[in-house]
């Protein structure tokens, strides 16, 4: 498990690729993750499926989700094949549904490969042309994440409010958090079941830290 480094959006009002900039020194070599603040991912498998992305050794991994209104998003050309022949960005005419999650695995170049970026028409230095490096070198893979997962953004107050009622509806019908970041470390064993009973504790008048304490008493 690695470290975070947490950038606010607007510190990178440059652009997403310039998050990597200025990450150089956080990350000094090492591959990263990066995911944007405002995209939830739920589904059954997505561990696997982001534990496997974590494992390639180099180049980069991004996911293709099928999307509705495509052309808010990085779309994904792809051949008759099914190879990725380009990612662009928030294009008119877009090339299929496959919108580019704002989840990026990118090996420990990607710092060095952004620092060649220029900024694009927006005045942004986008994303896309970082994943472009990738792609160019034959060394981007772009998993398609099914329609079994939920990729929701949040960036609006109308899809904060569906996503809301999302995982509102999960929550009720199963009894279960949704991303509950204690469960979730203390499910991977990365604390202890007396670290949870702390945290239960610290929350203890309010229904998180009695769901806390329920899944501790399991
Ligand atoms: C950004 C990226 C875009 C990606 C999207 C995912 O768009 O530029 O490629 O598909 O995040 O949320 P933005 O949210 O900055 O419009």
């Amino acid at each position: 498990m690695g470290t975070v480094l947490h950038l606010d959006r607007p510190a990178i009002a440059d652009g997403l690729a310039q998050a990597y900039l200025l990450a150089r020194d956080f990350l000094d070599g090492a591959p990263s993750a990066m995911v944007l603040g405002d995209n939830i991912f739920f589904g059954h498998g997505l561990p696997e499926t982001l534990a496997a992305a974590d494992a390639q050794q180099s180049g980069g991994t991004v996911f293709g989700y099928r999307v509705a209104d495509p052309e808010r998003y990085g779309v994904v050309d792809f051949s008759a094949e099914g190879t990725v022949r380009a990612i662009i960005e928030k294009p008119e005419k877009p090339p299929s549904n496959y919108a580019v999650t704002g989840l990026y695995y990118l090996d420990g170049r990607a710092p060095e490969l952004a620092e060649s970026i220029r900024p694009s028409p927006r005045g942004e230095l986008e994303i896309v042309d970082l994943l472009e490096k990738y792609r160019a070198e034959g060394s981007l893979r772009v998993e398609r994440m099914g329609r079994g997962y939920a990729w929701l953004d949040t960036g609006t107050h109308g899809s904060l409010l569906d996503a809301g009622n999302f995982v509102r509806t999960l929550t009720d019908r199963q009894g279960l958090q949704v991303g509950s970041p204690d469960e979730i470390a203390w499910r991977a064993g990365f604390i202890s079941r007396d670290d949870l009973l702390e945290r239960a504790e610290t929350f203890r008048k309010n229904d998180y830290g009695r769901y806390l304490l329920g899944i501790a008493s399991e």
